[in-house]
């Protein structure tokens, strides 16, 4: 008797959930497709159970089934949601300009950072994007940079540990370097948590991606209320209490200093230079409006997200570089012969940087074959017609694939999955648009020139004094690409481990 309710009641929800799918989003759904089987109620979702590297070869398989589809996509089900994956850089960059809305994705993280602009809800996100674009201006970008050298003597002399003692994580070290810095720009105070990585803000933090960025890929754990009954919600919760502690106190500290005369200011941060630095905190204050700027909360949340954005992104590009580096040695010639020529021994690197077009094309093409943010989401909230004719209609959600359009054979030829940054010393303005890394359109990273010049000079520093070699614990070839898992950023399954050994 029970099972045959259980099954009217399925039958029921079957039903139901089929009336609910639009029939022009079913005729979308026709036109486009998978080549996965269709499982009533769930629809493709069981494709995404399983681990975060289970979800990254779903990408890339997502990916190879829309090249060969006519319209570079891939068409799949979430229950009654419609998903589109976007492989094709064209139509890729026709959304990204066409849409800025990113639900359901964001709902997780607004647990920390509330209405920040990087999760934030469109209609917020607008008015915050018009203040966060100057605090971006090269003219306080220079005083960044200086936070950069600064940490990076930290980061080398930490390094020195490590040399000739076998494999190691990579991450441990960058990752600790991009936070200090992100940190840095934002409230203009050192935490030194690459002398300390138990800070408790860097633990908090670092926990709180970590368990957030696997919330974000199980949608049956997005309902706060339940998230938080389960013990890595109320883990969450402490965590976020102290994030937010750390964060508040700044807040108050700034606004109280900002009442002050200048001449007791200076001195304050560890990186005031003449009172000239302007650290992101000061700069939206005064681009909010000052006093009737923006409120304490809305402080805390741009100020969370410019160092969210900032710190695992910058660390997985720097990260995925190195290891690249230590397994094409040939490479890693060219970069070391280049650095010697253009720079010798000068310590003024940080202003030679663009002189360097070999390391220019070897982090593009990093970034191109591991984009550090492979996927993201926007929702369709108007039809529109693309250039080949097919209307996208409202109510879908698109899964800009950026590891598929990165990868596409159509854009970067047959050897695409290969590593060769010759390839960007010759790139076609089609190749160049297929390439977007940071984004594209109005919701792209404000932060690409800080995140490119932190990732360059660092490799320089890094090549300079040591040589990177291969880690023994796993093997990497054409044919062994590295094991990369979906953690909102790309990781990877060995830790980006490699070895080091001195130069000079
Ligand atoms: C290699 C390093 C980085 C990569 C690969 C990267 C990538 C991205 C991508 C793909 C987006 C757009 C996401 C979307 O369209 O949904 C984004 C947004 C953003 N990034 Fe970056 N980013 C990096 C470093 C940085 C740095 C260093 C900063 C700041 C100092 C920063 C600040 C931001 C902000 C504020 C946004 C949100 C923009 C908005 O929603 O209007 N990023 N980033």
């Amino acid at each position: 008797m029970l099972l045959a309710c259980l099954l009217v009641l399925l039958v029921l929800l079957v039903v139901v959930l089929a009336k609910t799918r639009s029939k022009k989003l079913l005729d979308l759904h026709r036109q486009i497709k998978v080549d996965f089987p269709y499982i009533p109620v769930i629809g493709h979702a069981y494709k995404f159970i399983g681990n975060n590297e289970g979800r990254m070869m779903m990408f890339d398989e997502l990916a190879r089934q829309a090249y060969t589809n006519k319209h570079g996509m891939a068409s799949f089900w979430i229950e009654n949601y419609l998903c589109i994956s976007i492989s094709d850089p064209v139509t890729a960059s026709v959304v990204l300009k066409n849409f800025s809305d990113k639900w359901p994705i964001t709902v997780p993280m607004r647990h920390l950072i509330g209405n920040g602009s990087v999760f934030g809800e469109e209609e917020i996100w607008r008015l915050r994007r018009k203040i966060l674009i100057p605090v971006f201006n090269s003219k306080y970008c220079d005083y960044f940079v200086k936070i950069f050298e600064r940490n990076n003597k930290t980061l080398m002399e930490k390094l020195t540990a490590v040399v000739d003692k076998g494999d190691f994580s990579t991450w441990e070290y960058f990752s600790a370097y991009t936070l200090e810095s992100a940190f840095e720009m934002t409230f203009g105070e050192n935490l030194k948590v690459q002398k300390n990585p138990n800070h408790p803000f860097a633990v908090a933090f670092q926990d709180y991606f970590k368990n957030g960025a696997a919330r974000v890929c199980q949608p049956w754990l997005y309902c706060n209320v339940l998230y938080e009954l389960l013990p890595v919600g109320a883990k969450q919760n402490r965590n976020k209490k102290v994030i937010w502690d750390c964060v508040e106190d700044l807040i108050k500290k700034k606004k109280m200093l900002s009442k002050e005369p200048l001449e007791n200011t200076i001195g304050h941060d560890t990186n005031t230079q003449g009172g000239q630095f302007k650290s992101f905190l000061d700069l939206l204050i005064e681009f909010s409006g000052g006093e009737a700027g923006y409120t304490d909360t809305e402080l805390r949340e741009e100020t969370l997200v410019l160092i969210l954005a900032a710190t695992d992104s910058t660390a997985t590009a720097l990260c995925l570089a190195t290891v690249l580096l230590a397994n094409h040695p040939e490479v890693q010639d060219k970069v070391f012969q280049e650095i010697k020529e253009v720079l010798g021994d000068s310590e003024r690197s940080l202003d030679n940087l663009a002189k360097l077009k070999y390391l220019d094309a070897v982090v593009k093409e990093t970034m191109r074959l591991y984009p550090p943010a492979p996927v993201t989401i926007r929702r369709c909230d108007k039809d529109l017609e693309l250039p080949s004719g097919l209307v996208l209609n409202e109510g879908c959600y698109f899964l800009l694939n950026i590891w598929g359009v990165h990868r596409n054979p159509g854009c970067w030829g047959a050897d695409a999955d290969e590593f060769k940054p010759e390839r960007f010393l010759s790139a076609t303005p089609d190749q160049l648009a297929a390439f977007m890394p940071f984004g594209h359109g109005p919701r792209s990273c404000t932060g690409l020139h800080l995140a490119l010049t932190s990732i360059k000079y660092s490799l320089v520093e890094l090549t300079r004094r040591y040589r990177v070699t291969p880690a023994s614990s796993y093997e990497y070839s054409q044919q062994k690409p590295l094991r990369v898992t979906f953690d909102i950023m790309l990781k990877h399954v060995h830790q980006f481990k490699v070895q080091l050994e001195n130069r000079r």
